[in-house]
């Protein structure tokens, strides 16, 4: 069933820009009267959601495996068709778990074009993340990179569906069994996508998806780990719930990763919209194409055809030899209030602590290294409208039109 979806206004005060001196960096007002995120959240059925917050009220059931709870993880096992979905109180907390449940060890290929949260979830648990340079084109990880790191103490590997891209699953799948590895797939951002008509959620050892409010589908926050297992789906559930199999019964270590009730009423509710944010961010994708794609130096990061794919990211690149940088581009947007991101600056082996751990990375990861500084995520979701997307291109558009006098101001203006 749809259900109609909550957009926002815009706030587009003063849309027609026409000379330089009417961008915020030099002296026009915002474009834009109230920041516009890259990740505002989707809003799906108000009074659905506001009926199942008072249902669980009256019920009184607010957490540990409730009707809702049940429901969000058939429904997900509906959508991406995998047979087992354990819900979580995050997608950080799902990969730490999958991580233990599987007995992953030693070290973890991972790539580190990612959110420090992958790699984390590896090194809190005193493992050790062998970083893996990504493809160019697909931004995930390269198979043939991923092989040549492979050692003894190698335990497994964990590929990132970036963009909702899929992480070359079947070439993964074939070095995992190869070599006798563990493979897990971080999903956060690929719910709702396919591989090869195969829904996200049944490749490898397990798939991990975030329902954070960043995400086209939230569940404020939240995540799942989706797998074919039945023992490891067992072992999970077991493990999300201090390891307990019955009352005052434990069998295992665990921890508390229980999705609660209001949560997975808001994952609920958000499922109903599905169709709906996925076409709005089709909309929203397909306006940027049109309005960015003749200028020089910029191109959208695209998706092969054949498969689908929920559309939760525009990720323009930015080539170095453009009229203007990556950063000069985003610091007049965000003077504008569009506050574009540039995912996953500066790339996790840059980040504490694996900068000291590891400081020759960068010289093995040229393309993570290369893309970190080219490309720039731009606000979609159904909070903008096409006429914000005309306004930010129109924006895009006159600071390339006038890149000296831009960025002269930009230098003069730190
Ligand atoms: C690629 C990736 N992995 C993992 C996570 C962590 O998910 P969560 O915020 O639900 O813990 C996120 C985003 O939040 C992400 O973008």
């Amino acid at each position: 069933m749809l259900h109609s979806v909550q957009s926002s206004p815009s706030y587009p005060d003063n849309m027609q820009k026409k000379s330089l001196h009417d961008l915020a960096v030099f002296t026009g007002k915002p474009a834009f009267s109230e920041p516009l995120h890259v990740g505002r959240p989707n809003i799906g059925n108000r009074a659905a959601l506001t009926r199942r917050m008072e249902d669980i009220l009256d019920s009184r059931w607010l957490t540990n495996n409730g009707p809702y709870v049940q429901e969000f993880e058939r429904r997900i096992c509906e959508l991406t068709g995998a047979a087992h979905c354990v819900s979580m109180c995050n997608g950080t907390v799902g990969l730490e778990l999958v991580i233990r449940a599987l007995g992953m060890s030693g070290e973890v290929i991972v790539p580190s074009f990612t959110f420090i949260a992958t790699v984390h979830a590896l090194q809190w648990q005193g493992i050790q993340p062998v970083f893996c340079d990504v493809d160019p084109l697909t931004h995930t990880i390269d198979p043939a990179a991923a092989e040549k790191l492979i050692t003894p103490r190698t335990s497994g590997i964990i590929g990132v569906h970036l963009w909702g891209r899929p992480a070359a699953p079947e070439r993964l799948a074939d070095l995992a069994q190869k070599h006798k590895l563990k493979l897990v797939f971080d999903a956060a951002h690929a719910l709702g996508c396919t591989h090869q008509g195969i829904g996200i959620g049944n490749f490898g050892d397990a798939e991990v998806f975030s329902f954070h409010a960043t995400k086209f589908i939230n569940s404020f926050e939240g995540g799942a780990v989706v797998t074919n297992d039945a023992a490891l789906a067992g072992r999970l559930r077991m493990m999300h719930n201090f390891g307990f199999t019955g009352y005052d019964c434990v069998e295992s270590i665990g921890t508390n990763g229980k999705m609660p009730e209001i949560s997975a009423a808001m994952g609920i509710t958000s499922l109903e919209s599905l169709e709906n944010f996925v076409a709005h961010n089709r909309r929203n994708f397909d306006a940027y194409a049109h309005r960015l794609g003749g200028l020089p130096g910029l191109r959208l990061y695209r998706f092969p055809e054949e498969d689908r794919y929920n559309w939760q990211y525009v990720t323009l690149e930015i080539d170095p030899a453009a009229a203007l940088t990556r950063d000069e581009i985003m610091q007049m947007l965000h003077a504008e209030n569009v506050l574009a991101r540039r995912y996953f600056y500066p790339g996790c082996h840059r980040m504490e602590p694996y900068r000291s751990l590891y400081p020759n990375a960068p010289s093995s990861l040229p393309h993570t290294e290369a893309l970190v500084q080219r490309v720039l995520s731009l606000p979609t979701g159904t909070a903008v409208s096409d006429s914000d997307i005309a306004s930010i291109c129109e924006l895009v558009t006159l600071a390339l039109n006038n890149p000296d006098a831009v960025r002269k101001r930009l230098a003069s203006n730190q």
